[in-house]
């Protein structure tokens, strides 16, 4: 009896079609990285579920509704990271790693998991490529990782993201305005659901972040936290900006950016895909990346006391506007050699052996079969020439080379459309016209 299966809600599989995209944004993304000094980390997908109730914070949709928990058979209560910060944080503590240097930038790449209400662009399986520096409290620090993603944004193609920015202050500044925040909503109690009556009572910036109808005339005249943050906080954001605006980083001040974890001080930020005109291929979900300062987690973990600072970005969306913008490579092979059967195919299936050895992506069609087929078949992989291996070709030592990048009705003589070239020079020749990313 056979049954037939379907992947989990809301996790995708990536087929190849696909994967062009991915391996081409992150293989741009371990290079730029590195050009700023990361380094790449791994932690396991599973952790300790109370680091992250302590780090992303009880109050936060994440924690109260979007974990993936579950006991192992010790017991033991485990979590599927719903984010990268906290199990980067922990790794860094208990492998000791400030005592060996002072200034740390790793970078991740890896699934998280958040049991969301899906969407285009939301998923409860997503990729983040995230970035964390500890040990620097400078806003250097802060414009250093703006300026990679907007530079890495800029690198995989993807235009018009508006950059918003804001500052929470320090823990110190938070109770007051917790306050005063409290006395605002309390108007609208009535108005309230339960569950943003309990988040008022526990966290009231939280609801800065709610997307309650009933709310919203109330987030909107809401006193904004700016206004009232500590002096060193406030002429932290300034140099934040000042180095922004020297580097040419245009951003839009955000009072309301409060981010949807708890762990975060001083600069907040996020990039927003806002296409000016036309419709937005990630509809609501258009932040590609969000970070900022984390000054009192490492010490918060039982670290040493140690700033830290950084950013994720979600890489199906990325990788979602990227193919969108058309900005994607087939990746075909660069020839595929039609066979015939009889005593050459040998021959034929040894030099396409050959020419995979020596590091080119050649394709043929092992199950043989009429050559027309065989031509549409390396058009249909994307392949950007076709050749014929048969008696003749064998006996001159040379393969005519079919251009199928040129439209299908060119005529036969058009210059271009058939090149003969020796067998023995077939690889160096190929390489010299290797297309594609390096
Ligand atoms: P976050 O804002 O929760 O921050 O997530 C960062 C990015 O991950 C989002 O901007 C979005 O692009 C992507 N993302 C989040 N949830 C989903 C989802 N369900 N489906 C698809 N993409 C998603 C953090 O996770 C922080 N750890 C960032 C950080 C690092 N802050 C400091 N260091």
């Amino acid at each position: 009896m056979s049954q037939k299966f379907a992947g989990v809600k809301g996790m995708n599989d990536l087929l190849p079609p696909q994967i062009a995209t991915w391996q081409r944004i992150e293989g741009i993304a371990r290079n730029l990285f590195g050009n700023y000094g990361f380094s790449e980390v791994r932690t396991p997908v599973a952790e300790d579920t109370a680091l992250f109730v302590r780090s992303v914070g009880e109050v936060t949709d994440i924690v109260k509704k979007e974990m993936y928990t579950f006991d192992d058979k010790g017991g033991r209560s485990l979590t599927l990271r719903p984010e990268g910060t906290a199990p980067a944080v922990r790794a860094y503590v208990e492998h000791g790693v400030a005592a060996t240097e002072p200034l740390t930038r790793w970078f991740y790449l890896g699934p998280m998991f958040r049991y969301e209400r899906m969407k285009t662009g939301r998923y409860r399986q997503f990729y983040q490529l995230g970035a964390e520096v500890w040990g620097s409290a400078d806003a250097a620090t802060d414009v250093e990782l703006i300026s990679l993603c907007h530079a890495y944004l800029q690198a995989i193609g993807v235009p018009e993201v508006v950059l918003h920015l804001n500052s929470l202050g320090d823990e110190a500044s938070r109770p007051a305005y917790q306050e005063t925040l409290r006395a605002h909503f309390q108007p609208f109690l009535a108005a309230m659901s339960e569950d943003a009556r309990g988040t008022l009572e526990r966290n009231p910036m939280r609801l800065l972040d709610s997307k309650e109808e009933a709310l919203q005339a109330a987030i909107a005249s809401a006193p904004a936290l700016l206004e009232v943050i500590d002096d060193a906080s406030r002429a932290h954001f300034d140099q934040v900006r000042r180095l922004l605006d020297a580097l040419g980083i245009a951003y839009v001040i955000d009072p309301k950016l409060v981010r949807g974890l708890d762990y975060y001080v001083r600069t907040t930020f996020e990039f927003i895909y806002q296409p000016r005109s036309g419709e937005n291929a990630l509809g609501t979900a258009g932040t590609v990346c969000g970070g900022g300062r984390y000054d009192g987690l490492v010490k918060g973990l039982g670290g040493p006391d140690k700033p830290g600072v950084g950013f994720a970005m979600g890489l199906d969306r990325l990788a979602m506007l990227v193919g969108a913008l058309g900005q994607g490579r087939a990746g075909g092979p660069q020839l595929f050699v039609g066979t015939f059967d009889g005593p050459l195919r040998e021959t034929a299936i040894a030099l396409v052996m050959r020419l995979r050895n020596q590091g080119l992506m050649v394709d043929f069609d092992p199950r043989g079969g009429k050559l027309g087929r065989q031509n549409e078949r390396a058009d249909k992989v994307g392949a950007r020439y076709f050749a014929v291996y048969g008696q003749d070709e064998h006996a001159r030592g040379v393969l005519r080379l079919k251009d199928l990048t040129l439209p299908r009705d060119t005529p036969d003589d058009h210059p271009g459309k058939y090149q003969d070239v020796p067998v023995e020079q077939l690889a160096s020749w190929l390489l010299t016209r290797k297309e594609g990313p390096p």
